[in-house]
């Protein structure tokens, strides 16, 4: 089943019923106007929270991105609606670019002084290229991004190398949950298949660490747990790490993080392609839980290929993370819901995981190519299940 709205989620999500859906996935505005959108100017209030979880069932997860600097009002709304905070799962990447300010450049250019340029910033960088015999061979490149300049004021000088703002490296998932409705967990889940988190089905770092499940039989399922158990088979699953609270990009920058040790073996890759072809790179022995970045599930930011499908939204998220968050919050069969899909990666990854999906967006451009998007991917899904 899938369910796309356009109009705004409050008065939207009202037209669902109660408990009617098993997970929340979502990147709402993060309130730090982005690009100068007018969607971005605040966060999600207390009572669009309520109305979701409203719908979501009592137990069910909801994963919510958040922005570092906005990041505590985002969450004080999600828990004023009545949601659990129960963690926060980090994504750390290493291809952020800083904006800050030069204060030594803005106290000479205030004063009016000309800098002396004494040198030239160089970007280094590679480049792919192809021969005729279809080989491939990287070649270092650099490229000239500026001048360097030196302070000419006392005060320039003296607020040398003071800027204003810190490299982006992070954001982070709000992981919460609505209050059980039964006395335990136990009788939670029987009662309405929520209250539990994915661990076998998210384990990082073996390519068989992922149960499989029968799209067709789930999607015809009403989305309680066990309604798609029986269309459901577990592929090859053997042991791999156990679920972090901690995801990064595999970049280069980023492993270096890492100490690498004699359980785990690194070898970074390139910023493309998707998280599960990359986690086959980054491997380890998984014993124990020392050993490098191959213990926590991995995804770059969103590839060309997530953009590339008439997508113009300025703010994607890679469709890998986001059926990762999706499988890891969602029973099996189950239903998850965005809010603020704009082009639709959460609704898109949803199907791919075999789960119904409903979603609301408020911009009319951004809900057709989420619609492109979602129910391109349903139709291959189809496809894949006929051959
Ligand atoms: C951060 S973006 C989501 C991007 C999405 N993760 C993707 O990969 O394309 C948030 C979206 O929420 C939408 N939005 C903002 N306010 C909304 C509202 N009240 N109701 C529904 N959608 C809204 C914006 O138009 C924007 O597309």
């Amino acid at each position: 089943m899938i369910n796309l709205l356009h109009g705004d989620c409050l008065e939207q999500m009202k037209t669902l019923d109660d408990n009617s859906v098993d997970s929340i996935v979502s990147d709402p505005p993060y309130g730090i106007s982005f690009m100068a959108k007018k969607w971005d100017y605040d966060v999600p209030s207390v009572e669009v929270w309520r109305e979701a979880m409203r719908v979501l069932k009592p137990g069910g997860h909801a994963l919510i991105a958040c922005g570092t600097r906005t990041q505590h009002r985002m969450v004080v709304n999600i828990e004023d609606a009545g949601f659990e905070i129960r963690d926060v799962v980090s994504w750390i990447y290493g291809s952020g670019f800083p904006k800050s300010l030069n204060i030594s450049k803005a106290l000479d250019k205030a004063a009016g002084a000309e800098r002396e340029v004494v040198g030239k910033r160089v970007r280094m960088g590679d480049s792919k290229s192809y021969s005729s015999d279809n080989t491939k061979s990287l070649k270092c490149t650099s490229e000239d991004v500026g001048d360097i300049t030196a302070p000419a004021t006392e005060s320039a000088k003296q607020w040398d190398g003071w800027g204003t703002a810190l490299k982006p490296a992070c954001e982070f998932f709000t992981l919460c949950r609505k209050p059980l409705s039964e006395k335990t967990i136990a009788a939670n889940v029987l009662k309405w298949g929520t209250g539990g988190i994915n661990i076998d089905g998210c384990r990082v770092g073996t390519s068989g660490a992922t149960k499989k499940v029968n799209t067709e039989e789930c999607r015809e399922s009403l989305g309680k747990y066990g309604d798609g158990l029986n269309g459901g088979t577990v592929s090859k699953l053997d042991a791999g790490r156990f679920p972090a609270n901690l995801i990064h990009d595999g970049s280069q920058e980023v492993l270096e993080l890492f100490p690498e040790t004699k359980t785990g073996s690194i070898k970074p890759h390139k910023n493309e392609g998707s998280s599960f072809q990359a986690s086959k790179e980054i491997t380890g022995s998984h014993k124990g839980d020392s050993g490098s970045a191959a213990r926590f599930f991995y995804c770059p930011k969103a590839s060309k290929k997530d953009r590339n499908e008439g997508n113009n939204h300025p703010t994607v998220k890679p469709t890998a993370l986001m059926a990762y968050l999706c499988r890891l919050i969602t029973p099996t069969g189950g239903v998850v819901l965005d809010p603020y899909m704009g082009s639709g990666s959460t609704g898109k990854a949803a199907v791919q995981e075999g789960f119904s999906f409903v979603g609301c967006e408020l911009d009319k451009d951004y809900f057709d190519i989420a619609t492109a998007r979602v129910n391109n991917e349903e139709h291959l899904g189809v496809r894949r299940e006929d051959l």
